[in-house]
């Protein structure tokens, strides 16, 4: 599952290059979710479904228990202005309700660019999420579904010679 796709340059790489592997899209913004799925369309990849709605909602309410290899949230609206950060998607419920959807031995991938947003959602993981430890992961990381495909923002990142956090945690087997 990927949470906030964008323009979904993840999905559509990370969709054809794992044909075995089935992919679920969430994106807030209509706009973007309509463009990602005429990429998918176009195409013709069958392995992914896309929804707009908001991530938090559909994690605590849609998803069984158990059910995900993996949950990839790349770069997290940072929401700049300190009045704004309770808009954020990464809060305490929202962290509580990732480590239930996944099997035992499956992956949360986060990246961000933005240096103390990744130090408030490794705190959180910490402290709500003590049995989950972070590790680094880079693009070339095996066994985490994510290996060598860039997000939109992420390239444009990379490009521009930006430093990027990685964090990967795993439910416990
Ligand atoms: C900064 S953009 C990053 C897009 C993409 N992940 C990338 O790296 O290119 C963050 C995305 O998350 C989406 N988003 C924000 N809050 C969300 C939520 N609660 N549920 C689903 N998507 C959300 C935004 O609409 C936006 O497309």
């Amino acid at each position: 599952m990927e949470i906030g796709f964008g323009k979904g340059r993840f999905l559509v790489h990370a969709t054809q290059a794992n044909p075995n592997v089935n992919y679920f899209g969430i994106e807030i913004i209509r706009k973007y979710q309509l463009y990602t799925a005429t990429r998918l369309v176009k195409r013709k990849l069958t392995n992914v479904k896309v929804c707009c709605a908001d991530a938090k909602l559909v994690l605590s309410n849609s998803i069984p228990p158990n059910s995900l290899s993996a949950v990839n949230i790349f770069f997290p609206d940072p929401w700049w202005k300190k009045r704004h950060h309770k808009r954020r998607l990464f809060d305490e419920g929202f962290v509580k309700s990732l480590a239930p959807v996944l099997v035992p031995g499956g992956w949360i991938n986060i990246a961000t660019d933005v240096e103390e947003y990744f130090q408030e959602i490794t705190a959180l993981f910490a402290e709500k999420l003590p049995f989950l430890k972070g590790e680094p992961w880079g693009e070339d990381s095996p066994d985490s579904l994510v290996e060598g495909h860039l997000t939109n923002f992420e390239k444009k990142f990379v490009d521009q010679g930006k430093p990027i956090h990685h964090v990967r945690y795993r439910k416990p087997i």
